[in-house]
């Protein structure tokens, strides 16, 4: 399926655009999106239509712009806009409509629907400057959004309207949305095949991509993680979706933008990354494991900041879900894991291929320099089926990436 189907009806997507100075880009995206096929209702809050005015919209769609919830003769349209279409995009998504939307707030035409929206499908594209992103309260929305099951596609690094930045903040361009959309709708479509390889084995892969650490909380502010950085993830993700792969990332807190043109869904605990790939898995042909969830827990969580002063502390903890052990797995899928080990490298690695019946797995020692968490480059050793091991020697992550999907490529 496409956002325009080739033999189906055309889907139908409202667009969402709140007051950002990104609503430009706005006008291209519904532009691409009826190009593609697309039944596109346009829906501007107050803000939106003092940058862009509906008009604008309403010819690049063919369709009335819904612009408030008082329009005589469209009562009940933010519901009928928020039941029936296949997709709900925002973009740009304020800080504020964010904020709003994570409330259950309904005190505009477009939070209205979102609210009415419920579980369905939702994509938004946050668009703001790098501190209004970097906020707190723009993190702990954007998560109570995820876990109500938003998708998510940048922001990117990138030049804002005040000026340059090296923090996310910046709306991705109206292509690497749509291909987020066509990600989530379950296919492919013209307006992004031209920018994609058609000839790899890739091409139109669905693979969803685990990256970065998960945290669990001992109490509010105190957490156990690792180190990892998400970069190996993060390449992996990118590195498939050059070659023309639908990719999913899923991914633990890091520094790291968020890749362009991914659906990219933002976890915290190894449970909630659990989830979020059983979720995304049904129709993978590929998954790559590459995060660093972390294998235990506390047992218990304190709602409360535990003084210094209570004393010595000793905690216990208790293991993790397995992601990998506990996915039902579609038939076919091919199943990438990574080892990181300390030592007696290969065995551990080959067990745990056996145990977790894995297609190939990929081992990084952690205390070689230069490779596993924390640095740009990596030493891996692939292990393949029928007793298959490619040995690379040390590379810049990006290379690595590049160096695994050629060997997982073979059994696609
Ligand atoms: C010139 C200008 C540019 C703005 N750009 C953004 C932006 O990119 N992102 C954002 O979150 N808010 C931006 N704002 C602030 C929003 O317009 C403001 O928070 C507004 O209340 C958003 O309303 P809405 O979310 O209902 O559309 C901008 C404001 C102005 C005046």
């Amino acid at each position: 399926m496409s956002v325009a189907g080739p033999a189906g009806p055309p889907r139908h997507v409202v667009l969402g655009v709140s007051g950002g100075i990104a609503c430009y880009k706005s006008c291209t995206l519904a532009r691409r999106l009826t190009e593609a096929g697309a039944t596109v209702d346009v829906v501007l809050t107050a803000a939106a239509a003092e940058f862009v005015r509906p008009l604008t919209f309403e010819a690049l769609t063919g369709r009335p712009v819904l612009t408030s919830l008082w329009e005589r003769g469209r009562a009940l349209a933010h519901i009928h806009l928020a039941k029936d279409p296949d997709l709900v995009i925002v973009a740009p998504a304020t800080a504020n409509v964010l904020a709003r939307a994570a409330m259950g707030m309904a005190d505009d035409v477009l939070t209205a629907l979102l609210l009415a929206r419920g579980d369905r499908l939702i994509l938004a594209a946050p668009a703001m400057n790098d501190d209004m992103y970097a906020n707190p309260a723009t993190t702990a929305n954007i998560k109570t959004l995820t876990q109500r099951g938003w998708h998510f596609v940048g922001p990117e690094v990138g030049a804002l309207a005040e000026g340059p930045s090296e923090r996310p903040g910046r709306m991705s361009e109206p292509e690497a949305i749509l291909a987020a959309a066509e990600r989530l709708l379950g296919g492919d479509s013209p307006g992004t095949r031209s920018a994609r390889s058609t000839t790899s084995k890739w091409s139109g892969k669905r693979v969803v991509v685990t990256a970065g650490p998960t945290r669990e909380h001992l109490d509010p502010v105190r957490v156990l993680t690792n180190p990892s950085s998400g970069r190996m993830g993060y390449a992996l993700a990118e590195a498939a979706q050059h070659r023309g792969a639908l990719v999913a990332l899923v991914t633990g807190p890091t520094e790291l933008a968020p890749p362009s043109g991914l659906s990219t869904t933002h976890v915290e605990t190894t449970e909630e990354m659990q989830r979020a790939v059983q979720a995304l898995m049904t129709d993978a042909d590929a998954l790559i494991m590459s995060a660093a969830p972390a294998d235990y827990r506390p047992k218990t969580h304190a709602d409360k900041k535990r003084p210094r002063s209570a004393g010595p502390l000793t905690i216990e903890l208790e293991a993790t879900p397995d992601i990998l052990g506990s996915l039902k797995r579609r038939k076919g899928m091919v199943v990438v894991g990574f080892a990181l080990e300390t030592g007696n490298g290969l065995a551990n690695a080959r067990t745990k291929m056996q145990n977790k019946a894995l297609d190939f797995v990929i081992l990084n020692d952690a205390t070689e320099p230069g490779a596993g968490f924390e640095v740009t480059t990596n030493r891996v050793t692939i292990l393949g089926p029928g007793g298959k091991q490619v040995d690379l020697p040390l590379l810049p992550k990006r290379d690595v990436a590049e160096r695994i999907l050629d060997v997982v490529e073979e059994a696609l």
